[in-house]
């Protein structure tokens, strides 16, 4: 096991790290619900869906079946023939869609989701070009997706692999508001800006926002928020763009988190939670007048994979299994569970500056005093490589069995939609004793 996990290390580059800090990574051997195992059948308890991906757990016998009928009669087709799993995968996906979105563009990644998405914005604005993106948002690796990136894996991007165009305006991140007020007499302040920008900027096409931020802080804006940019949007002619690669999929209790708001965006990227994790697939879905408009237009896009019927085949079998799983009433009352816990954390530990999330998809993010909210690491503390509090406090609960991704102040509690309360509690009972890393270290 050592050879082999030597020989990955040596010679593939780890993600978004120095290559020296992946020296020993876990070895996995197998996995199945709410858990995976090392080599050892040591089982850890997954609270972030891996990468807020694997909405459905794992070893789903449906998704995995309909993968294997896909490979053994059409494994790969041009993108330019069309077949039966094609037809399934579209007519699944307009089952599910927020209405109007009614043309897709399949990809096999939510950065490839994003890139499609701007070059329909661009050509389709032309020549107006700026896009709005706000700082506390990722929207993925490559050059276009990583320039409307907030977070500092953009600054080793520029200035080469960076796009022109684009603007960041506020967050809508209540806890750290960036004009210093509060809700509601803010008058939601952080979208009145983006109007702001819009006029004086000038050429601006699209503003370009994950509903409910994901990595970057589970920030669920005020609920006036959505429903104003959509004002704001049809004020300028500017189109509304939603990142829902995270937020999607049941991740906030619903197909979409832009239906909490009831708001219809133009367009809407997708990846992750359409297929489980089981396959890898993008998805960019536009609204009519987009689609008509390139009914003469030459689509300057596409790729050797794009509709790829192996990846696309998990998008229908995943949409009913979300169904069906939705339907037992397992997902809304867990979701409930895992917030009263959450907040029952916050009451035992002092480090816990701020609870926040909805549905299966939380934060919690630690400070070294509540009264100041001063935060224990920085962005840049994570861009220079510092050893970070919630590094410390997450690999701890590895050591513990309990998987969970954290940013540079805050954790993500983002279990698979399959998860059980019993599990929920377990997970909890390791973060209520990690957590004591930061009490400890609290400063007055
Ligand atoms: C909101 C959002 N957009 C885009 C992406 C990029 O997706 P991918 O890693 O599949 O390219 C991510 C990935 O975490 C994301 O969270």
């Amino acid at each position: 096991m050592n050879d082999l996990r030597k020989s990955i290390v040596n010679h593939t580059y780890g993600t978004w790290r120095a290559q020296r800090e992946w020296e020993k990574p876990l070895y996995i051997t197998k996995a199945e619900g709410v858990y995976f195992f090392d080599e050892a059948n040591r089982g850890y308890l997954d609270f972030s869906s891996q990468l807020m991906c694997s909405n459905l757990g794992f070893g789903n016998k449906m998704i995995v079946d309909a993968i294997c009928k896909q490979a053994k009669k059409l494994p790969y087709i041009a993108p330019g023939f069309v077949c039966e799993v094609k037809a399934k995968a579209t007519e699944a996906l307009l089952g599910v869609m927020p209405q109007g979105l009614d043309k897709f563009f399949f990809s096999t990644s939510g950065t490839e989701a994003n890139e499609a998405a701007l070059k329909l914005i661009r050509q389709y604005m032309a020549p107006k070009y700026k896009i709005i993106s706000r700082y506390r948002s990722y929207h993925g690796a490559t050059s276009g997706s990583i320039a409307l990136t907030g977070d500092h894996r953009r600054w080793f991007a520029e200035p080469v692999n960076k796009i022109p165009g684009v603007i960041f305006g506020p967050d809508a991140y209540c806890y750290r508001c960036s004009f210093g007020l509060e809700y509601p007499e803010c008058n939601i302040q952080c979208a009145e800006y983006i109007d702001y920008m819009i006029k004086e900027e000038g050429n601006v096409a699209a503003i370009f926002v994950e509903p409910v931020v994901g990595t970057n802080g589970i920030i669920v804006p005020p609920k006036e928020y959505l429903p104003r940019l959509r004002n704001i949007a049809d004020e300028n002619g500017v189109l509304l763009v939603v990142d829902e690669v995270m937020s999607g999929w049941y991740r906030t209790g619903e197909w979409f988190a832009m239906n909490h708001w009831n708001v219809q965006p133009d367009i809407l990227t997708t990846a992750k939670g359409c297929t489980g994790a089981y396959t890898p697939v993008g998805i960019t879905a536009t609204k009519s007048e987009i689609k008509e408009y390139f009914e003469e237009r030459f689509l300057s896009h596409g790729h050797t994979y794009a509709m790829h019927p192996l990846a696309i085949a998990a998008v229908p079998a995943a949409i009913e299994e979300y169904k069906k799983l939705v339907a037992t009433g397992l997902v809304k009352r867990v979701s409930e569970h895992l917030k009263m816990r959450l907040h029952e954390l916050m009451t035992r530990h002092e480090c816990i500056g701020d609870v926040r999330g909805i549905g299966h998809f939380w934060a919690i993010e630690i400070v070294k005093n509540r009264k100041t909210k001063e935060p224990f690491n920085t962005k840049a503390d994570k861009a220079s490589l510092k050893p970070l509090m919630v590094g410390k406090i997450s690999n701890e609960a590895l050591k513990q069995g309990l998987y969970i991704v954290s940013w540079y102040n805050h954790f993500i509690v983002a279990p698979p939609l399959t998860i059980s309360e019993d599990q929920i509690d377990e997970g909890i009972e390791v973060l209520d004793k990690v957590l004591e890393i930061a009490d400890e270290k609290m400063e007055e």
